[in-house]
């Protein structure tokens, strides 16, 4: 039987030691920590009497059997981290997913279709250029062969990284086939404040922004600090000094749109050398997909002006782009229904974080549970969430599944 600790806030203080750094915790895919983090998932599930897999991509999924043999109603989130994360983002929702079957389990509850939890493969993106990497290729939307020529900062491709000591977990099988689950629910932290600010302590997802994201490389021409006068200079950071301010500006006058460029790598990065190149990447969201088009264009627009103006080139590449999604109006409407049966007021609000939702939902109905974040902080060491509120995400979780097998049961 399971041994302490016998919370889930107690499973992921335990997790968080896995890529514990003074800055936060660093869970990159297919890292040690990453690996740990699986394999902690998996013994887990196993304690619980589930059948463990995992795909290619470095998904790994453990199996409740229903009474049927049903598509799976599948819910998770993922394991990995950004590179300063907090210990609730993804793992709360993967660790959750078990202990909601745990809690069927306790109940003696059995449902018609099988019920599979799941932890996601390199959901942020923080080491391979890919964000929802696992849920994208499991979805089909991207292809695993594309997914496997990516490369990290190192050099070192998806492939080569999955196939190492870290990679695929050595112990659990490759799953077979791959089916469209029937439904699909994550749970998650909110990641902002809404819900705290609202004093209600559930959300019921009603869309997920869409993203763009994008590289830009300017070169311009390197030169000596002290030498070449300011009239000659083709300083390739002052040039995204002046586009990253100018999309600023742009994503400012939209309504509901948001963008942000949060890594930048210079070269050669020397005090006393003008800056011969830049690279940075454009991260925009927005719900409205207008918007998102009109960000889109004016990375394009600012970096030509850029380049005109100060006699410097700048290349844009798209490197992925996820359209808004809404979630599906009937698993909404279950989850309503079970928040209710636990007597518990819930909220309905966007999200503009990327959940790997945005993907399975392109291929099953999807909806998404909100469970507070304190001052709405994420992607920072200090995101946290009350064990309170932990524990009655992982019920709200446990209801609708019962809801949404009910509801599928009688569909079929
Ligand atoms: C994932 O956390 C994202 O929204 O980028
Ligand atoms: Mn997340
Ligand atoms: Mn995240």
């Amino acid at each position: 039987m399971r041994q302490a600790p016998a919370s889930i806030a107690g499973d992921l203080a335990l997790l968080s030691g896995f890529g514990a750094t003074q800055d936060g915790i660093d869970r990159r895919l297919f890292g040690t920590a990453d690996y740990a983090a699986r394999s902690q998932f998996v013994a887990w599930a196993r304690a619980d009497g589930r059948y463990v897999t995992q795909d290619r991509a470095g998904n790994v999924f453990a199996m409740r059997a229903g009474r049927n043999a049903a598509s799976p109603i599948l819910t998770g989130s993922h394991l990995d981290t950004v590179p300063t994360g907090g210990p609730y983002d993804g793992a709360y929702g993967a660790v959750a997913a078990l202990w909601a079957l745990r809690a069927l389990d306790a109940d003696g509850i059995e449902t018609e279709c099988p019920l599979e939890a799941v932890a996601w493969a390199g959901e942020e993106g923080s080491r391979f250029p890919l964000g929802c990497l696992g849920s994208s290729v499991f979805a089909g939307l991207n292809d695993l062969a594309a997914v496997e020529a990516l490369r990290d900062d190192d050099g070192l491709t998806f492939a080569a990284a999955r196939d190492g000591e870290t990679g695929l977990l050595r112990d659990v099988p490759l799953r077979v086939e791959t089916r469209a689950p029937s439904a699909y629910v994550e749970l998650h932290i909110e990641q902002g404040p809404v819900l705290e600010r609202r004093g209600v302590r559930l959300g019921n997802v009603t869309a997920i922004a869409g993203q763009r994201r994008f590289v830009v490389e300017v070169t311009g021409e390197s030169g000596h600090a002290g030498t070449v006068p300011m009239s000659l200079r083709h300083d390739a950071l002052g040039a995204t000094a002046e586009i990253i301010l100018a999309l600023e500006a742009e994503a400012r006058s939209c309504s509901e749109a948001v963008l942000t460029v949060g890594r930048l790598v210079v070269e050669p990065n020397q005090t006393n050398v003008i800056p011969a190149r830049v690279t940075f990447r454009v991260d925009a969201r927005s719900i409205d997909e207008a918007q998102l088009s009109r960000l889109a264009e004016a990375v394009v627009a600012q970096a030509e002006l850029a380049g005109a103006r100060r006699g410097i080139r700048a290349r844009v590449e798209a490197i992925e782009r996820r359209a808004a999604v809404a979630m599906d109006g009937r698993l909404r409407a279950a989850l309503a229904v079970s928040f209710g049966t636990l007597g518990v007021a819930a909220l309905d609000l966007p999200s503009g974080a990327g959940h790997d939702a945005m993907c399975v939902a392109t291929i099953s109905p999807a909806a998404m549970i909100f469970v507070p974040s304190a001052g709405g902080r994420s992607h920072v060491a200090s995101e946290y969430t009350s064990p309170e509120d932990l524990d009655l995400g992982v019920a709200a979780l446990a209801r609708a599944l019962i809801e949404i097998d009910r509801r599928t049961a009688k569909e079929h």
